[in-house]
């Protein structure tokens, strides 16, 4: 009898997916302060903010990087949750009037349209402030010198080198003639460094991982980060709204500098998939224990919201 062939890794990703979102879903409802808590108004937000219907991305590579590792997804919750706050965080400021000026987000309305400003704002500090709490606490403890290294890399990678750079690069951008290699750079710090922060946070709980490693998992992190920002501008442009839960054409709207923009989507296209052939060339090396890695490259370039 033919032996059953081994899933392949978009089989492995869907069968992970709903227990690691799952799983960081009631990890982040624990953490987060109850509605109940004063500031109510506050913390009634910060929960909107964070438990609405996002993919989870970020917390799904970390526990992938962890299984790619030998580590338990038990063990990285505090990871796991600190960069999804941070992207929460991220999104809430992003649809302020006074950068993106977005109404919709994840299929509702964005913070400060159900709230308010002010409350958008604060919203955002402290949900940063919670992340980095996370991994302080993160519990079960990791050791001491993994967390600090963990919110070392959080700091760099949130900071103004990092995500919030790649913010202030993307506002200076819009309207403006950008090259492809100041797009890149735009892209990797926007969106890229937080990717990248995932999948080290989880490496950075492995106390045995070689240098060849730890190397090749930054690179696969920094193709596909890429790689994600590529795909959320196509998406932008050919995505409808009910589909991508935010409203369609708005990079067109704001000129935003993007890569179908700037190369048409035929080539936008190509080199998402470029991207994903060299983070899945980094991967190599590893075992099947990496396929979960191995199918988000895929579904990152292939999401349809
Ligand atoms: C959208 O991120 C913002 C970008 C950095 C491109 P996601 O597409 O991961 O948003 P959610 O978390 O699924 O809503
Ligand atoms: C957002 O990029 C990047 C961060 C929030 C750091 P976009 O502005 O393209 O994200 P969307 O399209 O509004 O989700
Ligand atoms: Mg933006
Ligand atoms: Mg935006
Ligand atoms: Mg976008």
């Amino acid at each position: 009898m033919p032996s059953p062939s081994h899933p392949t890794p978009s089989e492995i990703l869907e069968d992970r997916l709903p227990a690691y979102r799952a799983q960081v879903e009631q990890a982040l409802d624990r953490l987060l302060p109850g509605g109940d808590t004063l500031p109510m108004r506050l913390h009634e937000a910060m929960r909107y903010a964070v438990l609405g219907t996002g993919k989870r991305l970020r917390p799904v590579l970390v526990y992938a990087t962890g299984e790619a590792l030998g580590i338990p997804p038990r063990n990285l919750d505090g990871p796991a949750c600190a960069v999804e706050l941070v992207h929460a965080y991220s999104l809430v400021h992003d649809d302020l009037p006074c950068m993106d000026d977005d109404d919709l987000r994840r299929g509702q309305p964005t913070c400060h349209k159900a709230y308010d400003e002010a409350t958008a704002v604060l919203v955002g500090d402290a949900l940063q402030s919670l992340a980095f709490r996370a991994v302080a606490d993160a519990d079960p403890p990791l050791p001491a010198e993994a967390r600090v290294r963990m919110l070392r890399s959080l700091a760099v990678a949130t900071g103004s080198r990092g995500m919030v750079g790649g913010q202030a690069l993307d506002l200076a951008a819009a309207g403006q003639p950008l090259d492809l290699a100041q797009l890149e750079d735009l892209h990797i710090h926007k969106t890229g460094a937080l990717i990248r922060a995932s999948v080290m946070l989880a490496a950075h709980a492995a106390d045995d991982a070689d240098s060849d490693t730890l190397e090749r998992l930054d690179s696969y992190a920094k193709s596909v980060g890429l790689a994600f920002q590529i795909r959320d501008d196509i998406l932008d442009v050919e995505g409808t709204t009910e589909a991508i839960g935010k409203t369609s054409g708005a990079d067109a709207r704001l000129e935003k500098a993007t890569y179908p923009g700037l190369l048409g989507l035929q080539e936008a296209r190509a080199r998402g998939h470029e991207l994903v052939q060299r983070a899945l060339h980094n991967l190599e090396p590893f075992d099947e224990r990496a396929d979960c890695l191995r199918g988000i490259a895929r579904f990152i370039v292939e999401r349809q919201h």
